[in-house]
């Protein structure tokens, strides 16, 4: 067994677990502030406001606080209390409200309890076809969730495998009773389903078909009757060979709108994805580009869909790669509610086992769209059945961190990744701050030995963790970089595959001139030669060579600082191990795309480091 009871992740101050007889986001957050404030001598009462709804208040009182707020903004505020006393940060002042309505994330769990790109070990909720599960841990997580916000759990992959068609029929009364287990901590349930699933009754899944339409009203009768308050549907249609209304000749307006009027009566939200594109493209074509798939899509379908419609967009125009620039279709849209989508699974990104901490990523796509582009968030889950949740207990820090986010687009990365610190470990001060500074520069370590330049999809195939350049180059999945001894990248720009165009003036004006481009996209947007001088006057392969070198000696350092923490076991041991693998994985990267460039460059390092030949 995993022994989870001793893990707490960042709830170190909240150690006894929440009773099961607490029905409601209130009775939590009164529970939670009589267990925590008991020998405090802080006394803490609550107003409750129903018009508030998720938001809170906090006031002091000559001999504490007084949390003021609706059903959920009360377990919010009671949280945010707590939060702000144990890491020593100010309680926050004034109302405060959640930036994002729906902060949702999505488990991609099938029912024989693999999690597909998981990295935390087997389903919380399901094994061998059915649902299996501690009702306790459930508890716990929905308790994870409830504490930095995050309000929706998708339980089901975006690729519905049997049997998990049935968690929309058979299976129903099993989701209503996982439902409960979540819905005192304000998490309400979400359900993907299989845009297919009608022909087994009415021979079609056509969605202007009134057998289809009627068969999804009859679907959504019964599913909103066993669980009055799921969030919604989440459809991935037409993508990586799951069905969709492309089969029928229909577009994507049509058949989102078809479920979306379904499910309306109920206050459903369909959630519709947009990672859509040929995944089936031959590599000698220069011109497809998938980066330009989801926008030449959807944009002509902008003011199509109907209100409860949600477009669900990743982050970038690809697939959570290491640098992304950020979708077009973020920025493109005008009439249409989008979701972005990010991946706290870290399947390209270091598998749990590098470092890789997101905050700093999410701040820069944030700031770059403006938050109010979107009107909700999603994330694909980390979590698995391992002990500390996230299979590195560090990683535990995206979790928090997204809930953070979500809440509020604009927080600072360095204060969200200290307080997941100093709320997961009792550490000295310079220890957390060693800690703190570690996780901030993660991302950029683990670029630099993996991604540098914006050059992505150097990964070995399918298990898409370590080196292999040329892996993807010859497949159909529309993933190259077209090294060869003259020069690498992708020309994105009018006089390439065009894919600069989707952005509006001002970015586009950024993205196509080589000597504008930010240098972490610089071969994303453009094929250069290697001796093409950049703007810190090294050339290009010597910048190649040089942050090799620079990323694999930072993660070297990042095991000394490691090290010289005093955590807790068996987080020490574990976050160890990892390490170790991190500087392996590390070196790999180093050397193989280092004699990979140099073999079709012919130039050697100008500081004369070690290159295999
Ligand atoms: C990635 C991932 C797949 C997943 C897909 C998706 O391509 O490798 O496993 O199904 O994203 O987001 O749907």
């Amino acid at each position: 067994m995993s022994n989870w009871e001793n893990r707490p992740a960042w709830l170190r101050a909240l150690p006894r677990p929440v009773p099961a007889e607490l029905e409601t986001p209130a009775a939590v957050a009164a529970w939670e502030a009589g267990a925590y404030f008991e020998n405090r001598q802080i006394s803490v009462s609550f107003r409750r406001e129903e018009a508030m709804g998720e938001a809170y208040a906090i006031a002091q009182t000559p001999s504490g606080y007084e949390i003021g707020g609706g059903e959920a903004g009360l377990m919010y505020g009671a949280y945010a209390l707590i939060f702000a006393l144990e890491t020593g940060t100010p309680v926050p002042r004034g109302v405060q409200k959640p930036y994002y309505a729906l902060r949702m994330l999505d488990c991609w769990d099938n029912m024989s309890g693999e999690i597909e790109r998981g990295y935390a070990g087997r389903s919380l909720w399901f094994e061998g076809g059915k649902f299996s599960y501690e009702p306790a841990r459930i508890r716990q997580l929905g308790r994870m969730l409830g504490s930095v916000g995050v309000n929706v759990l998708c339980l089901n992959n975006v690729n519905v495998h049997q049997p998990a068609q049935h968690l929309i029929d058979s299976l129903l009364p099993e989701a209503a009773s996982f439902a409960s287990l979540l819905r005192p901590f304000g998490v309400r349930l979400m359900i993907s389903i299989d845009f297919s699933q009608p022909i087994g009754d009415v021979g079609t899944a056509d969605p202007l078909d009134e057998r289809v339409q009627a068969w999804w009203a009859e679907t959504a009768k019964k599913v909103w009757a066993a669980v009055p308050d799921l969030a919604g549907f989440l459809v991935k249609a037409d993508s990586e060979h799951r069905p969709g209304p492309n089969t029928y000749h229909r577009t994507h307006a049509e058949g989102a709108n078809m479920l979306a009027r379904a499910i309306r009566p109920y206050g459903g939200k369909l959630v519709w994805r947009a990672f859509v594109y040929n995944c089936m493209q031959d590599w000698r074509d220069t011109k497809t580009d998938r980066p330009r798939a989801a926008y030449d899509l959807y944009k002509p379908l902008d003011g199509a869909f109907d209100e409860n419609v949600i477009l669900q967009v990743k982050h970038g125009p690809f697939d959570f790669q290491v640098r992304e620039p950020l979708s077009p279709l973020l920025l493109g849209l005008e009439r249409t509610p989008m979701a972005i989508e990010f991946q706290l699974a870290q399947e390209y990104t270091g598998q749990q086992i590098d470092l890789y901490a997101m905050p700093p990523m999410w701040r820069e796509i944030f700031d770059q769209m403006g938050p109010e582009r979107v009107s909700a968030v999603a994330a694909v889950s980390n979590l698995g059945r391992d002990g500390c949740w996230t299979g590195h207990p560090f990683a535990a820090l995206n979790l928090f961190a997204y809930g953070l986010y979500a809440w509020n687009p604009q927080a600072d990365p360095e204060t969200v990744i200290r307080a997941w610190a100093k709320l997961t470990y009792a550490l000295p001060e310079n220890q957390t701050a060693a800690l703190t500074g570690m996780l901030l520069n993660s991302r950029s370590v683990y670029e630099k030995y993996t991604a540098n330049l914006g050059l992505c999809w150097m990964i070995t195939p399918n298990s898409h963790y370590g080196p292999n350049p040329y892996g993807y180059e010859f497949q159909a999945w529309g993933t190259y970089i077209r090294a060869d001894r003259n020069a690498v990248g992708i020309d994105r720009t009018e006089s390439g595959t065009g894919y600069v165009n989707q952005y509006p003036a001002e970015l586009k004006a950024l993205y196509a001139s080589p000597d504008t481009c930010p240098d972490g996209l610089l071969l994303f947007f453009h094929r250069l030669p290697y001796g093409w001088v950049m703007k810190d006057g090294r050339t290009l392969i010597q910048r190649l060579y040089d942050d090799h070198f620079e990323g694999c000696a930072r993660a070297e350092a990042m095991k000394k600082t490691l090290e010289s923490l005093d955590l807790p076991e068996p987080d020490r041991q574990e976050a160890r191990e990892r390490m170790e693998a991190q500087v392996r994985n590390a070196r790999e990267w180093r050397d193989i795309l280092n004699t990979f460039f140099r073999r079709f460059s012919g130039a050697d390092d100008a500081q004369g480091r070690k290159i295999y030949d």
